[in-house]
């Protein structure tokens, strides 16, 4: 091969190595920005919180992080964004409820109902209640969701 001809290979190649990282930049830009969902727990509480969510059944019927148990399917909402619905002492409540269904009622089969968690230690309810509170949503995607749902069931253009 001549020298002129590596050169162009060379060039080729920085270029294409060049396109693969901005295209993969692009993406992850793209990606960060379409994801709505983040937490504000830090450490202890991060750690800790999912800890006592992965040791409870809890990803038995609900979905967090885009993880469920892929084998149930028990209707349960979702839960990431819950801590933009839900403040701290409601949630510590209603897991400490000795009947969930009395605070949130519930028109489903009752082995998909959401279970007492009275029975586990009352710090880890607050551990959880803590954690699960500083799952948030942004703001466009609840406006977004709020607003496709009002036009999906009233059928009308949703007033901004
Ligand atoms: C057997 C299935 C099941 C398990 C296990 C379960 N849940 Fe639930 N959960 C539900 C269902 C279903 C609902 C909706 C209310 C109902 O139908 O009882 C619910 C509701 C909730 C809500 C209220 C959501 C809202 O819209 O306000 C929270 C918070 C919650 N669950 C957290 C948890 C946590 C944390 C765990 C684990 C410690 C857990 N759940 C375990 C089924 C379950």
């Amino acid at each position: 091969m001549k020298r002129g001809e590596k050169a162009v290979l060379a060039l080729i190649g920085v270029v294409l190595v060049v396109g693969v990282i901005r295209s993969m930049l692009h993406v992850e830009g793209k990606h960060d920005r379409d994801i709505p969902f983040y937490t504000t727990a830090t450490g202890d509480v991060a750690i800790k919180g999912m800890d006592i969510y992965n040791h409870n059944g809890c990803k038995e019927c609900h979905s967090l992080w885009t993880m469920k148990d892929i084998l149930e399917s028990v209707p349960a909402p979702m839960l990431d964004g819950i801590g933009s619905l839900r403040s701290e002492t409601w949630l510590y409540d209603y897991l400490s409820s000795p009947n969930p269904q009395a605070v949130l009622p519930s028109r489903l089969k009752r082995e998909y109902r959401m279970p007492s968690y009275l029975s586990i230690p009352e710090g880890d309810r607050h551990i959880l209640a803590q954690y699960l509170a500083s799952l948030k949503v942004k703001d466009w995607y609840l406006d977004q969701t709020k607003k496709s749902e009002y036009e999906k069931l009233t059928g009308k253009v949703y007033p901004q």
